[in-house]
């Protein structure tokens, strides 16, 4: 497998995620309510696999590597527009937790802005994962020899690996008072 194998296959869970998001949003729209655990179980999803995980192996591991490498001018813009486009998901995402703590609060003018937010997720982020499997992945692959695309493989294995101990020790450090850290 090449290296951009796992992140492809991880765009097809995303891309499946969005779809249950797409339907969940239908229902939203159509009741004027939203189950808040849903809310959390997405921003769940966004941020612990597709924004820790996920980008995290592009920017921390993929674009690290081509920082260093003679990219074209072309390819190091399309590089720093998904750099931006990460940035502007995890604005989303934050956006998509603030409205939903609004909501819990009773804050009735918070459900709009959870749909905005849902909405804007599904729009944009499927034209973020086709920019990288169609245009940024096969152009970028050239800038690495087998062996180093190899080598870039196993360390998004080794990332992988530290990631669902990251989420569970947080997850504890979150309820464990500040002093016995
Ligand atoms: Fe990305
Ligand atoms: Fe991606």
């Amino acid at each position: 497998m090449q290296a951009r194998g796992p992140l492809m296959i991880e765009h097809r869970l995303i891309e499946r995620m969005l779809s249950v998001i797409k339907e969940a949003l239908a229902k939203i729209e159509e009741k004027k309510e939203v189950d808040p655990v849903f809310v959390d179980i997405a921003v769940d999803f966004i941020h612990v696999y597709a924004d820790r995980t996920h980008h995290g192996k592009e920017e921390d591991i993929l674009f690290r590597e081509l920082k260093n490498r003679p990219l074209s001018t072309e390819d190091r813009r399309v590089m720093n527009e998904l750099i931006e486009e990460h940035v502007f998901g995890r604005q989303t995402t934050g956006a998509l937790v603030a409205a939903n703590t609004r909501y819990r609060k009773g804050d009735k003018t918070a459900l709009a802005d959870i749909t905005t937010q849902l909405q804007t997720l599904i729009d944009f982020y499927p034209r973020h994962i086709e920019k990288e499997d169609k245009v940024f992945f096969p152009s970028s692959r050239a800038y690495f020899t087998d062996k180093e695309d190899q080598t870039m493989l196993r360390e998004f294995w080794e990332f992988d690996r530290k990631m669902i101990h990251e989420k569970y020790k947080l997850l504890v450090e979150g309820f464990e008072p500040k002093s016995e850290r």
